[in-house]
């Protein structure tokens, strides 16, 4: 029988792809998302051999991370996990849980991070950026601003957030950084998770003992001496903010960076009207989507979406940058254009898991470019940036060095 266009699409439509989808070129989303957005959620296949749905439609995406019938309890048999979640030393977070403990352990630290309480850390942020440049400063010409700055910054955030004394906050970074370092062996990293469980717990007791205004403190005065958490629910809170917040913060800034410096046209217009700092940072945010391919879900019940059936037990995986650079909802999604109003962007995610330290990571990076670009006004790539080392696939989309000189 002679194959029509009709059944080579149809046998196309078929094929089960393989998932995570490869950027065929660094500074795009797989091209496979823009075919994938043309039609309802299709199975796709994941390196465990499961399928699972993928949803890459902007209001399909918004759906499934925001829809409580999806369950992200990973501990569910045929949960689409794409990689094995590393053994915690303690506890599992609210990440993974669903409603209603996951409402109940959300809501205690949500008041260290509204608007109000992030806008009062603005001048902890703003001291730790210039102590940064100042070293950069006084170092070599030619630096590795992952190293130098983009790293450091948010584990130096976290520790302010913490309530980490000054003597600890170097030790507090490199024990943050070391515990999703890649480049060190799965023993190594679980020893680091051990050592920062244990400084956690040397923290709390000394909050418990002596407690000021800062997230670890109010979690202690308020929730672990009224017997609502325990000293393991406190850890393992902990540590999902600094697993949650550090590396998310540090690929964004770097490759925000990179798309500044790459471009001059766009830095440009920084520098002319400061005031676009604001609609930049949501732009950059949505364009480099770093959020890449971790949210995972399960279907508690049947559901429909865009005229797929999802059933019961079937897992979804949310594809958060085919969303943000999906056409109907952002015009020319591949080109960077901070007059657009990219405000609606997922790298956050949506709904009620929306991300509780977004207002903290938007004021670093509207502090931090401008404070950059002004200390080192002539500041430019010191490598092609085709040679650059971009994580893919990885759970976190960013650049592993970034050599700059001032
Ligand atoms: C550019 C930086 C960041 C990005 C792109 C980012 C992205 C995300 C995303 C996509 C989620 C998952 C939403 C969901 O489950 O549906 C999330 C959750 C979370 N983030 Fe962030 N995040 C960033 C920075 C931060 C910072 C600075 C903190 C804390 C200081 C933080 C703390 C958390 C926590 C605690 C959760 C879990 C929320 C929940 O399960 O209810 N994040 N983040």
């Amino acid at each position: 029988m002679e194959a029509t266009e009709e059944s080579l699409e149809r046998a196309d439509m078929e094929t089960i792809l393989q998932f995570p989808m490869r950027r065929t070129c660094p500074w795009l989303p797989p091209p496979e998302y823009a075919e994938l957005r043309k039609g309802p959620p299709r199975k796709v296949r994941l390196p465990n051999g499961l399928e699972a749905w993928i949803v890459t439609r902007y209001e399909d995406v918004q759906l499934a991370l925001s829809d409580p019938r999806f369950s992200v309890d990973h501990t569910q048999p045929g949960f689409p996990l794409r990689i094995q979640v590393p053994p915690t030393p303690r506890g599992q977070s609210f990440f993974r849980m669903d409603e209603p403990e996951h409402g109940r352990l959300r809501r205690m630290i949500m008041p260290q991070f509204t608007a109000r309480s992030t806008r009062e850390l603005r001048p902890v942020v703003e001291g730790l950026i210039g102590e940064l440049l100042d070293e950069m400063a006084a170092g070599p010409p030619v630096i590795d601003l992952v190293q130098a700055f983009t790293q450091p910054l948010p584990t130096l955030v976290l520790a302010a957030v913490f309530g980490v004394p000054k003597a600890d906050q170097r030790m507090f970074a490199r024990m943050t950084r070391a515990i999703l370092a890649q480049d060190l062996t799965p023993e190594e990293v679980y020893a680091a998770a051990l050592e920062m469980g244990d400084y956690l717990k040397q923290l709390i007791a000394a909050k418990e003992r002596d407690p000021g205004g800062d997230l670890l403190s109010r979690l202690v005065t308020d929730h672990l001496a009224k017997g609502e958490l325990t000293h393991d629910d406190l850890v393992a809170m902990a540590r999902l903010i600094l697993v949650a917040g550090y590396e998310t913060s540090a690929k964004q800034l770097a490759l925000s960076f990179l798309a500044l410096l790459r471009s001059p046209g766009h830095l440009a217009q920084l520098r002319d009207d400061p005031a676009l700092i604001k609609p930049a940072v949501q732009e950059l945010l949505r364009y480099w989507a770093v959020s890449e391919d971790n949210m995972g879900k399960l279907a508690l019940e049947d559901i429909e979406i865009s005229g797929a059936h999802i059933a019961k037990g079937d897992a979804v995986v949310i594809a958060i940058p085919a969303a943000n650079h999906d056409e109907r909802h952002f015009p020319d999604p591949g080109r960077l254009d901070f007059h657009r109003d990219a405000g609606g962007h997922m790298t956050f995610g949506w709904g009620p898991r929306y991300c509780p330290g977004a207002p903290l990571a938007v004021m670093e990076l509207e502090l931090a470019l401008p404070a950059m670009f002004e200390r080192f006004p002539g500041l430019r790539l010191a490598a092609d940036p085709e040679e650059l080392h971009f994580l893919f696939p990885n759970l976190v989309y960013g650049v592993t060095a970034l050599p700059v000189a001032r």
